[in-house]
């Protein structure tokens, strides 16, 4: 089969559109015919191998030469112990180890799949669930953000942040995005009461307090954040830099005794549930899913760099086959 591969880490000139092996499913795995793939900040670092926490399982070289987390596709064949999905099968999900999907076929644990409903096309279905599964557990699950509590999502203006925009406001918050200049607008949209630009104004200097912080791009000190929270606040590190990584991990609890406010890491849980409950509030209408460019998959390098050089507003999406939604 075709697949988009790198076998080092660097720019997306690295990536090349090669024949490789078709995966065959394992017992509790999937064989799905890939419609459509999405593209995260996850490839991108996952590509570049920044930050570190990128190179998990492959110091020097990439162990996940295939990336795509995000795919929509039809089940092809199905392992002996898989349940719930028979080839002919619609559906989409998360690759558990964060790659594979740039690819004709992809292999995938039935635990991380859903049917795509019939009236969402495969591109829809794509953009959705890496990113649904941080905006829903930052925001509901793990977040538990209740009304006329104040939210501050950093990087709102993303993959997660657009999702997370609305969930915030669904349940009731006062809603604050901070992204690039360029996504002010989008983030009014989905219905962010204010926007801040992260080049004029430093969310954590402004004497402004939050009750929860989403932080998908975290770069500054875990002191700075906890001044940025109401008293018994919540922050929560999604992705951004190593060291600040290991100072949520390392001082979040001694902060938390010492001013009662939670410095913590998103620890992003897999759950097809999640899934389903998210696209039915996509398909009533409640929650708009953001694609902001599709390309081929000969040009995934193209879709990467527009990710990485901070052009995408919301999701990009590569069609791995004309979208053939019946
Ligand atoms: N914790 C977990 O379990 C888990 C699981 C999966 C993924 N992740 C991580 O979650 C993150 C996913 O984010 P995503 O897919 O939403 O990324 P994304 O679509 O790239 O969105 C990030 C947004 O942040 C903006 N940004 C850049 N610099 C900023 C700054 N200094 N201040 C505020 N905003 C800034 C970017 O805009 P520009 O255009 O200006 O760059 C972009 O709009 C990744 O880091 C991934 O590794 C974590």
């Amino acid at each position: 089969m075709k697949a988009i591969v790198h076998h080092e880490y660097g720019s997306p000139d690295v990536l090349k559109l090669e024949e490789v092996q078709k995966p065959t499913p394992a017992d509790n795995e999937v064989l799905v015919k890939v419609h459509a793939v999405s593209l995260n900040r996850s490839d991108w670092e996952g590509l570049t191998g920044k930050p570190l926490y990128a190179r998990i399982g492959g110091l020097i070289r990439p162990n996940n030469k295939i990336p795509g987390s995000d795919i929509a596709g039809t089940v092809e064949a199905v392992g002996k112990d898989v349940r719930q999905f028979k080839p002919g099968d619609e559906v989409f999900g998360l690759m558990l180890n964060y790659g594979g999907g740039f690819a004709e076929y992809a292999c995938k644990s039935e635990r991380a799949l859903a049917l795509k409903p019939a009236g969402m096309t495969f591109e829809e279905a794509a953009a959705i669930p890496q990113v649904a599964f941080i905006a829903l557990q930052g925001i509901r699950e793990k977040g538990q953000v209740q009304p006329g509590q104040k939210v501050l999502i950093n990087g709102a203006g993303g993959g997660a942040g657009t999702f997370a925009i609305q969930l915030a406001k669904l349940a009731g918050a006062e809603v604050t995005g901070v992204d690039n200049a360029e996504k002010l607008e989008l983030m009014r949209s989905l219905g962010a009461d204010h926007v801040i630009d992260y080049a004029k104004e430093d969310f954590t200097k402004n004497g402004k307090q939050y009750d929860l912080i989403l932080d998908v791009i975290a770069h500054r000190s875990v002191f700075a954040y906890q001044r940025a929270l109401a008293p018994n606040g919540t922050y929560f590190f999604v992705g951004g830099s190593v060291a600040i990584l290991f100072q949520v991990l390392f001082l979040g609890s001694l902060i938390r005794r010492i001013t009662g406010k939670n410095i913590k890491l998103l620890s992003v849980q897999t759950d097809s549930k999640d899934l389903v409950y998210i696209t039915e509030l996509i398909e009533s209408g409640k929650v708009l899913t953001v694609v902001d460019k599709r390309y081929p998959l000969s040009e995934a390098a193209e879709a990467l760099r527009h990710l990485g050089e901070g052009h995408a507003k919301g999701k990009i999406v590569i069609t791995v086959e004309p979208d053939n939604k019946s």
